[in-house]
């Protein structure tokens, strides 16, 4: 049966839930399922945004007959070709051949790339191509990288809407509530959108501000992500994460602390050090990288304002997770922050020089204190040291 929610008077949501997706893009673990959302404008053209999933074609295609109404389809505005919103496309086509496609050239040679598809019923837009659909005017607006290089967005101005792709949308499966302010957003849903934000888009945080100067140009009261709950109020506060997101800047003061251990050691001594700092009222969290997925690990690295990597040596070289750690942190340029580190070896610790060879090749990093080095236990001087490292982490902390 269908699930069709009114957005407002002719705006509808057709998208659906899988709440049984676990992995989304084959890479990040989710526990809360994800949404693949999919809108409706019933003006005197009717025009679909965006299609869906495979994993919820059968209740979006429903959901889409049963909106149209007996209407017939005559645009489908397409803002992102990435297959979680463009695999049932042949199945769509098939099914409302006269439907014109609305979108733009990058997005037409991958479609190309990915189905059998020929460029009859296209209509190519342009940045700042306007169309009118009847009582309303599309605008498209380019957002190139913002997750690939072909995504656009489209500002429905009698609506003051902004459908705005990939963008301001987050894990977690929508029940019937899809406004924001209908969920415990900040209590659920921050954290996956933290995590789908740094996971996704995090390394363009250049088009992302781009686009949010777009965005500041607008009149926007409503924003239609493709994944998530859609924004009607309390936007400021949305936009203004996605401004410090977008700048690589600090969301929270605290030290995360990272720990690869093999035999408890080094973890020992992350502990020592923890400890040590939230005695002195530094806000602390400490992580076992080992058993932490790194896009986890990612998201909370870009929340925290200082972070300390505390490392096993492992067959001359950096404690694999922890490794993994730090190329995934270079490749979404995490930066502007201090950090500290630990080391371990029970003949040759050279995790520590390794770690900051890599962190080195970083911009905007600055090393507190000196690197600690644990031979195989924490002992009495191990404490003293990792002392001195919490005054000079303390110090930067308090200190900004
Ligand atoms: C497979 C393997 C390789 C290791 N390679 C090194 C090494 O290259 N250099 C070194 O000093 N210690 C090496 N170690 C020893 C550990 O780094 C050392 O015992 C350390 O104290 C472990 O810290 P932990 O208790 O936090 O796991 C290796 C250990 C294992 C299991
Ligand atoms: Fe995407
Ligand atoms: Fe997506």
């Amino acid at each position: 049966m269908q699930n069709i929610i009114p957005i407002s008077k002719d705006f509808f949501y057709v998208g659906s839930s899988d709440h049984g997706c676990t992995l989304f893009e084959s890479h990040i673990p989710i526990s809360r399922g994800v949404s693949y959302n999919s809108y409706l404008l019933k003006d005197e053209s009717v025009v679909l945004f965006d299609l869906v999933d495979t994993a919820v074609a059968d209740a979006f295609l429903e959901n889409l007959e049963a909106a149209l109404g007996g209407r017939k389809l005559d645009y489908l505005v397409l803002h992102h070709m990435e297959p979680d919103h463009t695999a049932t496309f042949l199945r769509f086509r098939k099914l409302y051949p006269a439907t014109r496609i609305v979108t733009n050239q990058k997005v037409v040679s991958m479609l190309k790339n990915f189905f059998p598809f020929t460029e009859e019923n296209v209509f190519l837009v342009k940045e700042g191509d306007t169309m009118s659909v009847g009582r309303r005017t599309l605008r498209f607006i380019f957002a190139p990288m913002v997750h690939w290089p072909e995504v656009m967005m489209t500002y429905i101005e009698e609506e003051k809407t902004l459908l705005s792709a990939d963008a301001f949308g987050t894990f977690g499966a929508l029940g019937g509530s899809i406004f924001a302010d209908e969920v415990h957003f900040e209590e659920e849903f921050l954290p996956d959108a933290r995590k789908y934000y740094f996971n996704i888009v995090g390394k363009y945080g250049i088009q992302v501000q781009n686009v949010l100067k777009k965005a500041a140009a607008l009149d926007i009261a409503r924003i239609c992500p493709l994944h998530g709950p859609i924004w009607r109020s309390g936007l400021e506060w949305y936009l203004k994460k996605y401004d410090t997101w977008s700048k690589y800047e600090p969301e929270e003061k605290g030290v995360a602390i990272f720990c690869a251990s093999i035999y408890g050691h080094t973890e020992n001594a992350a502990r020592i050090l923890a400890a040590d700092l939230a005695e002195r009222g530094v806000f602390v969290k400490v992580y076992d990288v080992t058993h932490t997925h790194v896009c986890d690990l990612l998201a909370e690295a870009f929340r925290y304002s200082h972070a300390v990597f505390a490392s096993a040596t492992h067959n001359l070289g950096i404690f694999l997770p922890m490794e993994v750690l730090l190329i995934d942190l270079k490749a979404h340029f995490w930066q502007k922050r201090g950090y500290a580190l630990i080391e371990n070896g029970s003949w040759s610790p050279q995790a520590g020089a390794l770690m900051e060879e890599v962190l080195g090749g970083m911009r905007d990093l600055e090393k507190l204190g000196e690197t600690v080095t644990v031979l195989s236990a924490v002992k009495e001087g191990t404490c003293r040291e990792l002392h001195v490292l919490a005054d000079a982490i303390a110090k930067d902390y308090f200190a900004n």
